[in-house]
């Protein structure tokens, strides 16, 4: 059953919880009480619950040629008209190489407590390992580290989300070839040594599993490769593809875990693991047991294709079953080294579909008919009625039971190993931020935020060992292939000045750090607010 985005409780009495596998790891929590509306507030979570905002390299820093960075395969990609919205690209982004010191200020006067960010691969290594590493990349994570540290701000960093040098996508292909493991191996290593010591929390990879999707049947992303029915590109195979390139991503991430293991872990004190894209999905036809199955194909599909390997060494049985030899195998070495490779798994939630059975069922054409797909078919709607409210993509629609359902999944399934929701957050749909005043005023997102937290805090009664959250994204940014036209960010960021302005959101959550207001919001008092800021940012006549 789909979980209803408000429950009617609140929080009162005191909860003691603790986890048995660290006899330390004892807190209090508010425990709900049934009949009252609910509240979420910081209280609700465990003392040192790391609450933050997340961003990544290429949506935000720009600088694309600046102080020898080297061009990535998204530099490139944007550079063809077409390829992005708008012909957008992240030449400039949002400045934030050059603005990261007011970034950190945003961020410190939001009273976050850590700051999710990505390293630009080609900024540390222009050419990848066909060339010296660049001292003035290493410098500049170094100052966001440093910075970050002095405002007591917990980095959490990404080695690779999304962004190859161009370098390597023209030698052989990206990540479809197995000689990127040594490239990533490469690239980690001088991480892990550059920036060890001031990074207790890495993440090898974003996203890996929506990236091939993305990258390799879809063909949206660079290097563009698909096939028909998902799509027509001038090359790739769709069928095939994402099972090799994720393959080379897993045993990439596996080697590099291992030496952060031997060799930096145990003198840097720091913990190291993945970051998922998470869907929930729900039956399309309501207690239908084929449904029902196609849910749970759909889910290891979609977390247990990048996770199993990574925890218990191997792919999920229902993806051999299907794919059988399409799927690459891994070697009792590789089996060895991958099984425990992660400290922690990052959830970036942001969807909830209806999944319908393909394998018994009649689908229609388009690919939910193929095997790499599960024979599982998605929509977002059901008799044209959608399963949440719509947002800025037209796949994502509002509906906080599904981070509940993804995170209770996960926690069965691996153990309740530390978890983390590495990115959340909401984007208004077309048409509905057409004047300045609309972007700021973002009520919805401030509903969106408070239902996903107050969706995590009643995971973590139940049990669940989810220890942060980062709210996507800090400020309006480079969206991939949808440009600047959608936006996320609590921060909004003036294109033509890049002026950060504070949408009501960011207050909001300034408000909810502070544990003052919690929910109670008094919108009158943050619209004095907001226009005392636009005045201040000679922005009031927009
Ligand atoms: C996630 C990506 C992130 C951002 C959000 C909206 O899939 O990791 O970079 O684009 O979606």
């Amino acid at each position: 059953m789909l979980e209803t985005s408000r429950a009617t409780t609140t929080y009162r009495r005191l909860l003691l919880l603790c986890f048995l596998s660290s006899s330390a790891l004892c807190f209090l929590l508010s425990e709900p009480v049934e009949g009252e509306e609910e509240i979420v507030s910081r209280s609700h979570f465990p003392d040192g619950f790391l609450f933050g905002t997340t961003t990544s390299a290429y949506q935000i820093e720009g600088a694309y040629l600046d102080d020898g960075k080297g061009l990535s395969n998204w530099d490139v990609f944007c550079h063809v008209p077409g390829n992005i919205k708008e012909n957008g690209n992240g030449d400039t982004a949002d400045n934030h190489y050059h603005l990261f010191l007011e970034d950190i200020e945003l961020m410190h006067s939001l009273g976050v407590t850590a700051y999710r960010l990505s390293i630009s691969w080609t900024r540390i290594l222009p050419r990848g390992r066909y060339g010296e590493v660049n001292p003035m990349g290493i410098m500049f994570y170094n100052r966001i580290l440093d910075r970050l540290l002095l405002k007591g701000i917990e980095p959490f960093v990404t080695i690779h989300h999304h962004d190859i040098p161009q370098e390597l996508a023209d030698r052989y292909g990206g990540w479809l070839s197995p000689l990127m493991q040594e490239d990533f191996v490469h690239f980690a290593r001088i991480c892990f040594g550059s920036f060890g010591h001031k990074v207790k929390h890495w993440a090898t990879i974003n996203e890996a599993n929506l990236f091939v999707d993305m990258a390799y049947i879809r063909g949206w992303y660079p290097p563009s490769h698909c096939s028909p029915p998902f799509g027509i590109c001038s090359t790739g195979n769709s069928d095939v593809e994402p099972l090799i390139a994720l393959h080379n991503m897993i045993l990439a991430h596996g080697k590099a875990v291992k030496i952060y293991r031997q060799e930096f872990q145990g003198k840097q004190g720091g913990s190291i693991g993945i970051v998922l894209h998470a869907m929930w999905y729900e039956p399309l036809r309501a207690n239908n047991e084929l449904d029902q199955q196609a849910v749970t194909r759909g889910l290891a599909f979609g977390v247990g294709w990048l996770l199993d390997p990574l925890v218990y060494g191997d792919y999920p049985s229902e993806m051999r079953l299907l794919l059988g030899d399409t799927l690459p195998r891994f070697t009792v070495d590789e089996m060895d080294y991958l099984k425990g490779s992660i400290d922690y798994i990052g959830i970036n939630h942001y969807l909830t579909l209806y999944a319908k059975d393909c394998l018994h069922s009649s689908c229609a054409p388009g690919g939910s008919d193929h095997a790499i797909r599960g024979y599982v078919y998605t929509t977002g709607d059901r008799d044209g009625v959608p399963i949440g409210q719509p947002t800025g993509n037209p796949r994502f629609f509002v509906v906080p039971g599904g981070l509940k359902n993804i995170v209770n999944y996960i926690k069965q399934r691996y153990n309740n190993m530390p978890m983390y929701v590495t990115e959340n957050g909401y984007a208004p749909p077309p048409g509905e931020e057409v004047q300045l005043n609309q972007i700021l005023h973002d009520v919805k997102r401030i509903d969106y935020h408070k239902s996903y937290l107050a969706a995590v805090a009643s995971c973590i009664r139940d049990g669940a060992d989810v220890r942060g959250y980062f709210a996507w994204s800090l400020m309006d940014n480079f969206e991939w292939i949808d440009g600047y036209t959608v936006r996320y960010g609590l921060y909004y960021v003036d294109r033509t000045t890049l002026k950060r302005i504070p949408k009501t959101s960011a207050l909001w959550y300034k408000d909810f750090l502070a544990n003052s207001s919690g929910n109670a919001l008094d919108l009158t008092q943050y619209h004095g607010r907001l226009e005392q800021d636009l005045r201040v940012a000679g922005l009031e006549d927009l």
